[in-house]
């Protein structure tokens, strides 16, 4: 069988034999994400990113179409559905890659045994993301349910972090220093006021890594965010926010914000993030502003329209109809 290539009139061999001088760095697959993920040549990916239907019953809209249904009737069927796909992603995974599952408070806890069992031992975090304000009218009856979860697991040992930092010093930070700091946010030995033991530790540490002792002019410290911890306040939900400009009406979009801190997080430049879930794009686009290859799935014609939009001069071939 061939296959077809939207917009570059080519063709490729029937899968799943990829080769991998004519497969695109970029592309996005149209379809059931099981045969792209049981197409994915082994040990290649990175970093995966799923972001599947939560089991909310809801049907999602974009303008009057339906963009997909998420039904709420068999969560027996919809673990066993991403345990067979987890099983998938770990052959394609680098030993060095890591999986992102985002979901919210209905099945986070029951996915996360799948996980363990897919992938024993290498759960590194479950990171809350706190998106936004609202849902008042739940909160008469409980606490107002406002976060996503992400599952973090690590497909073995040596996996990629970058610890990521908030865009803003702490408060308290700049409350101490920046009338210290010049407008990069650099405080010097000269106007470094603190107690003489701190003083005489922070010269002593800048000393050992120089090899001579600071002068008044050198740099002490730069004045940054600090390291984030596993709870995340600081990216809103895009409707809700300034964000609301990078919305393209796609019901589920996630900020590109929290995919670019993801990717940034758990890859290196030039590796392949995989997004069987993709919707709008955003991992696609996030991978793609900063320099990762990324192939992404989507079933529905909704998202598919999106992306070709959104992903228009990123080089992300389309890929149509891939099985028969
Ligand atoms: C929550 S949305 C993803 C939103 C995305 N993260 C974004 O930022 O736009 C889930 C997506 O999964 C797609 N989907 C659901 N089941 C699928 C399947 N078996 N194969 C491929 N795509 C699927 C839906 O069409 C939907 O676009």
């Amino acid at each position: 069988m061939k296959l077809s290539w939207r917009g570059q009139g080519e063709s490729l061999p029937a899968l799943p034999s990829w080769r991998p001088e004519v497969v695109p760095d970029d592309l996005v697959w149209s379809g059931d994400n099981l045969a792209f993920l049981a197409s994915l040549p082994p040990a290649s990916v990175r970093m995966a990113y799923l972001d599947p239907p939560y089991l909310t019953g809801g049907i999602f809209r974009i303008g009057e179409a339906v963009a997909y249904r998420d039904p709420d009737n068999d969560p027996d069927a919809w673990l066993r559905g991403l345990e067979v796909r987890c099983r998938l992603l770990k052959e394609a995974l680098l030993p060095a890659g890591t999986i992102f599952l985002q979901l919210d408070h209905r099945m986070a806890h029951a996915a996360r045994f799948v996980l363990e069992e897919v992938f024993p031992g290498g759960f590194l975090n479950e990171v809350i993301w706190a998106y936004g304000a609202g849902a008042l009218a739940q909160a008469r009856r409980q606490l107002a349910r406002k976060h996503d979860v992400l599952l973090w697991f690590a497909n073995g040992p040596d996996h990629v972090f970058h610890p990521p930092r908030s865009e803003a010093p702490s408060s308290s930070m700049e409350q101490r220093w920046r009338r210290h700091a010049d407008d990069r946010g650099r405080v010097t030995f000269g106007r470094l006021a603190v107690e003489a033991t701190t003083y005489a530790r922070m010269v002593r540490q800048w000393t050992r890594r120089h090899g001579r002792s600071p002068a008044s002019d050198d740099v002490a410290f730069t004045l940054e965010g600090h390291l984030l911890r596993s709870v995340w306040t600081d990216i809103p939900e895009i409707r809700n926010s300034a964000r609301y400009r990078e919305s393209t009406g796609y019901p589920t979009q996630k900020p590109l914000a929290l995919l670019e801190r993801l990717v940034a997080m758990a890859t290196e430049p030039g590796d392949l993030v995989v997004d069987p879930y993709a919707g709008s794009g955003t991992t696609l686009l996030a991978a793609h502003r900063l320099g990762r290859r990324s192939w992404g799935c989507d079933e529905g014609e909704a998202a598919l329209a999106v992306m070709r939009e959104r992903l228009s001069g990123t080089g992300h071939v389309f890929l149509v109809d891939p099985l028969p």
